[in-house]
């Protein structure tokens, strides 16, 4: 892995381009590892200069976060680890104040995640998912107080809509509270409606993309092929039949794209997991890319994503492949419409650096 790091979002945190997800960590979910494995994924990422891991209290039932715990703690490595972890899901059934994002819920989280791990505080705390009723206010007021405990010391949004969290950091930055410094998304060559709202959001408002799914669950590294059912092992085989919105990758959009993705990677030489990878990495707005794996060799294969270049060409047809559709009010943002606010006159986008004081970009060299 190429060891660079950036800050998170308008924070001061330094994390790897590259997180290590542990959603794969357990078994309990039918497409997960044996915790041997976990270990060597573990201690794989390690030894390539990752600092940063991503869990939360619903994966397969806490043994991800468990065993995460206990890798960090064997290796002593506590001070060094950047740990994100989340909270939303409901583990305990019908409770309703053991699930969501009300204050009773995230307090009783905290604690759970925190004995899980067996650490004092997270680096970094994620609302997992929109529960359609606590109010931003609420939900900003909590994560700063949990930040002034010291249980936590950045904070974070997951799966929400762009209205609630430009909401959420307008409220913490008119009250003081610590700020949003990540929005973690599914983003990736199969799924890029991230870019009509949220990225133009963190880019101006100092949250960084935390990009998970790069692979959109596996497909992206060309295993699955179309008219194949059942050929492939792995996650979405597993999963097939399964109302998961977040698994449903098998249409002919996304064949199209896996064929010109295998076009691009065979030219430059790459596995199409490489390619795709790097590709997201580098696509703007993004902070770091959660890799995931169950396979040593993946994670291997996935941690030289950063050592190359996409040159323009080869890029741009990967752009022009996946290229997601322009609906209202996006469609009034292009050359046509936007062509009549200026009256003609060439007023071109900001240049890069614009926006001085909310540099997502801060990258310094290399620690391994
Ligand atoms: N906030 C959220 O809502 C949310 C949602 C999902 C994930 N996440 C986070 O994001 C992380 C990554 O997500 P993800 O696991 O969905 O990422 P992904 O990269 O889209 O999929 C990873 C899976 O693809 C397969 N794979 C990975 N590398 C491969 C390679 N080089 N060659 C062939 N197959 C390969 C493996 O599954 P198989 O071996 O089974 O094929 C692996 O488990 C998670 O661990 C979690 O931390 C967050």
């Amino acid at each position: 892995m190429t060891t660079t790091y950036y800050t998170l979002g308008n924070s001061g945190l330094r994390v790897s381009r590259l997180a290590l997800g542990t959603m794969t960590f357990g078994t309990e979910w039918g497409w997960g590892t044996e915790k041997a494995t976990a270990r060597a994924l573990f201690d794989a990422y390690v030894e390539a200069g990752g600092n940063f891991f991503d869990t939360a209290d619903a994966y397969t039932g806490g043994t991800s976060e468990t065993w995460l715990g206990e890798f960090i703690a064997e290796r002593g490595l506590r001070d060094r680890a950047v740990i994100s972890t989340k909270f939303t899901m409901n583990l305990e059934g019908p409770e309703p104040n053991s699930g969501g994002n009300g204050r009773k819920n995230i307090m009783r989280a905290l604690d759970g995640s925190l004995k899980r791990l067996g650490t004092d505080y997270v680096d970094l705390y994620i609302l997992h998912c929109w529960d359609r009723l606590t109010p931003p206010e609420e939900v900003m007021r909590t994560l700063d107080d949990l930040v002034r405990a010291g249980k936590v010391r950045h904070v974070g949004l997951s799966d929400v809509p762009a209205w609630y969290a430009s909401r959420a950091q307008a409220v913490a930055e008119f009250r003081g509270y610590e700020p949003v410094s990540a929005l973690q998304l599914e983003y990736s060559l199969a799924e890029r409606n991230i870019e009509h709202e949220f990225v133009p959001f963190g880019t101006r408002h100092g949250a960084g993309i935390m990009v998970w799914s790069p692979l959109a669950s596996g497909l992206l590294s060309g295993k699955y092929r179309s008219g194949d059912a059942g050929k492939a092992s792995g996650r979405l085989e597993t999963v097939r039949g399964t109302a998961n919105p977040g698994f449903q990758k098998f249409n002919d959009r996304n064949w199209a794209i896996v064929a010109e993705l295998e076009q691009v990677s065979a030219t430059l030489g790459k596995s199409m997991a490489q390619v795709a990878l790097n590709w997201v990495a580098t696509q703007p707005g993004v902070a770091s890319t959660i890799i995931g794996a169950t396979r040593l060799e993946q994670l291997k294969d996935n941690l030289g994503a950063l050592d190359f270049e996409i040159p323009a060409e080869l890029r741009l047809r990967l752009d022009a492949a996946s290229r997601p559709a322009t609906p209202f009010p996006y469609s009034f943002f292009g050359p046509e419409i936007q062509g009549g606010i200026t009256g003609g006159a060439a007023v071109g986008d900001k240049p890069a650096g614009y926006y001085p004081d909310l540099l997502m970009r801060g990258t310094f060299a290399g620690v391994s």
